[in-house]
């Protein structure tokens, strides 16, 4: 564990490692420490042997490690999405998630997560809002602290991002977005702040966007003075994914490192900038400084101790999994259909058996086995009382070949000649940098060629595509469909990762009867990218049935059970990085299905399985609606859990779940370059309080298989003390929330704010006592005119209910 005090007589670990540090550094030329700076491929950065410093290597989480290779065959554990974790409220179990992904990062040698993402829910059309906790700037710092105390346990670095206020994806590396000092005090900078303060993240990720006219990896003011001057930051900072656009200004921003590599505006740029005079050499210093002090702290560095020696004991992935994901559910509506009495069930939707785990973009990890709700429900229910109908898809788009392919990668030299082959779990290739194939170089690399059967699951018209840049050959049982160069007209790097496949072969195929597939790219790398990245997809879309005959099926399945359960869902293309929302509204003609299995069946229950908010304008007709976000590769084994009634959905809303009509901040495209936060410090509920508007769900909603009633409330000093009761028949568990209002709110100041929670467990008929501190954090503003801190005195109440829309006990407190 970590010791920053040394037995008597010894020196404390903190002081041993920062002198390691200074050795080190002591030892380095100019050449050197410009390296260390500098990404050397996709995902580390250079060993330096002559100070015995070893390559340190970072991965994306947030949900799991992937690991240096994108790729399935590497794969990783999966947890629910960062929205689930925080619908938890339980900043004890995300750190129980961390100390896993510590194993998990261990496992793949790596030494830092780039994550927790502390963003925030500024609006419900962020296309990255699943990687992000909540619109509370509290309840995200919570939870962030949770999960960075959890990694760091474990021994391997965080890097809390995206440092700030990259909170929607449109024009990301472009935009400036304009936020008052008062909103980026109170709500963008307060995770940051919370997460350094309460669990002294050893790393931080400064983000693409512009603040404030200042490029974040260049904002001295926001890293400099404020991350490391007032909060005392120590960690490394890196710049997200080609972030880093200047080598003086960088560095003199406080960016610490460039990544990815091998191009960079640090390495021979950065020596040559000392040399010229342009950069003093200490801003260097200070830099390595901060990368060697985070190897220290990994146990990289040859004769610094690390911060943990006694390493946690080992967590079971999957169990931790499904436990999180069924206290992630949020239960917003029940008439009586849940926990399901016995009898018959129709299960209906294609994410019911193609669950939707994790979202997309960098998050993206490959865990080796998925639960859907089909495989869960099939495992729990008696034989013989589940049926299956498709009933509407969602997935308008063809996606990554996978069911029924058996692919291989065939690398080729100029000559047609095989250097290299490796294995392809599915139809996506993504090598970068380095990582390629045994035997294989870019130098020689002249095709990759995806090739193997394909054995139909269903009879008909499948239609093949391919979603990358550059030539194409597509082959389909000795029929070439494609021959031809895919273009783009967008900027963004990572598009052949985020663009849409293009839809090239459309072939009769017969269920069970295999055929050959083959596709070939040719590979054209620009030589001035500053990493090498050969990323293409096979994609697949099985034959597309009448939409209404799935409907008419859905509901005679539906009629014929005793219970229905619906799971709808988002696509890939909906929630994902790399772009915003456009609405949120279900893709597809799910709407539709649910409403007429709902006419069908009075019984009916509706899963989401979505990330962020959607609309769900059929709540009313149903008799249970429960949200299951992205619950992650165990995710039909925790809904079993739930449904059948052997555990309570434990969450409680993160974030307004509300239509778009009425959702108070949505705009997330720039004018000219630029997004004013005119809203101020209005975002999430204190945005829908002060325009007077109710949303379909309140903030911190949730129901659980018990009642509670709650007692009092009774305050001293900062202290609240709450009494409730367990008034249903079952044991549960309550997510006390605490709300402060103060009796002079005005137009800058929203007439409530969460200050507090805690979680309340109790059997039936049972009262019981939980105590919540209120930080003083919560009395204050941030005051524009003196840049500081202000302690707002007068009269508060204090309110104290199960969400921000269900009050129940209040008191009155002046300070
Ligand atoms: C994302 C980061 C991620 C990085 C590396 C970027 O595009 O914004 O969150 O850590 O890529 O994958």
């Amino acid at each position: 564990m970590a010791a920053s005090e040394g037995p008597e007589g010894t020196i404390p670990a903190d002081q041993a490692r920062e002198a390691a540090v200074e050795a080190a550094l002591a030892a380095l030329d100019l050449d050197a420490k410009a390296a260390l700076l500098a990404g050397q491929d996709m995902w580390t950065l250079p060993a330096l042997p002559e100070i015995g410093l070893a390559s340190l290597v970072m991965s994306d989480g947030p949900i799991g490690v992937r690991g240096v290779r994108w790729s399935a065959d590497d794969p990783s554990i999966a947890l629910p999405s960062p929205t689930a974790l925080a619908a938890t409220w339980d900043p004890e179990l995300a750190r129980r998630a961390g100390v896993l992904l510590a194993q998990e990062a261990r496992r793949k040698g790596v030494h830092v997560l780039l994550a927790p993402t502390v963003n925030l829910h500024r609006s419900p059309l962020g296309g990255r809002h699943f990687e992000a906790y909540s619109e509370d700037p509290y309840l995200t710092g919570r939870i962030g602290a949770g999960y960075v105390t959890g990694v760091q346990e474990g021994g391997v670095g965080t890097t809390v991002k995206h440092f700030v206020a990259n909170d929607a994806e449109t024009d990301r590396f472009t935009v400036n977005n304009l936020v008052s000092e008062r909103a980026l005090r109170e709500l963008y900078l307060a995770p940051f702040e919370h997460i350094v303060e309460n669990a002294h993240p050893w790393g931080i990720m400064t983000a693409y966007n512009t603040v404030n006219g200042t490029t974040m990896t260049e904002h001295h003011h926001l890293v400099n003075e404020v991350l490391r001057g007032e909060w005392g930051f120590d960690g490394y900072n890196v710049s997200d994914w080609m972030a880093a656009r200047s080598t003086k200004a960088a560095i003199e921003g406080g960016l610490d490192v460039a990544m990815p590599g091998p191009t960079t505006v640090y390495g021979e740029a950065l020596a040559r900038a000392v040399r010229d005079g342009e950069v003093q050499e200490s801003a260097v210093d200070t830099a390595v400084r901060n990368v060697l002090r985070l190897a220290a702290r990994v146990g990289i560095l040859d004769g610094a101790e690390p911060v943990v020696t006694d390493l946690p004991d080992t967590v079971d992935g999957a169990e931790l999994a499904r436990e999180i994901a069924r206290r992630a559910f949020v239960l917003v509506r029940n008439q009586g259909a849940l926990p399901l009495k016995s009898g018959t069930v129709a299960l209906i939707g294609a994410a019911a058996r193609d669950a939707r785990v994790l979202g997309g973009g960098s998050a993206t990890v490959f865990p080796d086995r998925v639960v859907s709700p089909l495989d869960g429900l099939t495992a729990a229910l008696p034989e013989g009382t589940l049926t299956y109908a498709l009933g509407a898809d969602p997935n308008t788009e063809l996606a990554v070949a996978d069911k029924g392919f058996s692919l291989t990668a065939v690398c080729r030299d100029p000559a047609g000649d095989v250097i290299g082959t490796a294995s392809a779990p599915n139809g996506h290739i993504q090598w970068m940098g380095s990582d390629l194939p045994e035997g294989v170089t870019h130098d020689r690399l002249h095709t990759v060629e995806l090739t193997g059967t394909f054995t139909p699951r269903e009879s008909g018209a499948h239609t093949f595509g391919i979603k990358g840049l550059g030539a194409f050959k597509l082959v389909v049982d000795g029929t070439t469909y494609y021959d031809d160069v895919q273009r783009t007209d967008s900027d963004d790097p990572f598009i052949t990762f985020f663009g849409a496949p293009e839809p090239r072969a459309r072939v009769e195929l017969t269920a069970g009867e295999p055929v050959d597939v083959s596709l070939t790219y040719v590979v054209v790398l620009p030589e001035d990218i500053p990493m090498k990245v050969i990323a293409f997809t096979l994609a697949h879309q099985d034959p597309q049935r009448d939409p209404d005959e799935l409907i008419a099926e859905a509901v005679e399945a539906a009629r014929a059970a005793d219970t229905a359960v619906v799971v709808v869902a988002t696509t890939e293309r909906v929630e994902s990085e790399g772009y915003d929302r456009r609405d949120l509204t279900l893709p597809g003609r799910q709407d539709e299905l649910v409403r007429a299995v709902a006419a069908a069946n009075p019984n009916t229950v509706v899963i989401v399985n979505s990330g962020s908010p959607v609309e769900l304008p059929w709540r009313e007709d149903v008799a249970a609606v429960l949200l299951g976000w992205f619950p992650g590769q165990e995710g039909g084994a925790a809904l079993a859990d739930v449904l059948t009634g052997a555990h309570e959905p434990g969450g409680r809303l993160p974030t307004t779940w509300g239509t778009l009509a009425d959702a108070p901040v949505t705009r997330v495209t720039p004018r000219d370059g630029e997004l004013p936060y005119d809203e101020g410090v209005f975002i999430g509920y204190t945005a829908w309080e002060k325009e007077g508007r109710t949303p379909a769900y309140p903030f911190g909603h949730g129901l659980g298989y018990t009642d509670w009633t709650y007692e009092s409330v009774e305050v001293r000093g900062a202290t609240a003390r709450v009494r409730l009761r367990n008034s249903g028949a079952r044991p549960g568990r309550e997510v006390v929330q605490v709300y402060l209002a103060p009796a002079e709110a005005d137009a800058e100041r929203p007439a409530r704010r969460l200050a507090g929670f805690a979680a309340a467990e109790a059997g039936p008929g049972e009262s019981t006592e939980v105590t919540v501190e209120i930080p003083r954090r919560a009395f204050e503003i941030w005051d524009e005119k003196t840049s500081s801190w202000a302690y707002v005195k007068g009269s508060y109440e204090i309110q104290v209910g199960r969400s921000i829309g269900d009050r129940r006990v209040t008191a009155r407190i002046n300070v």
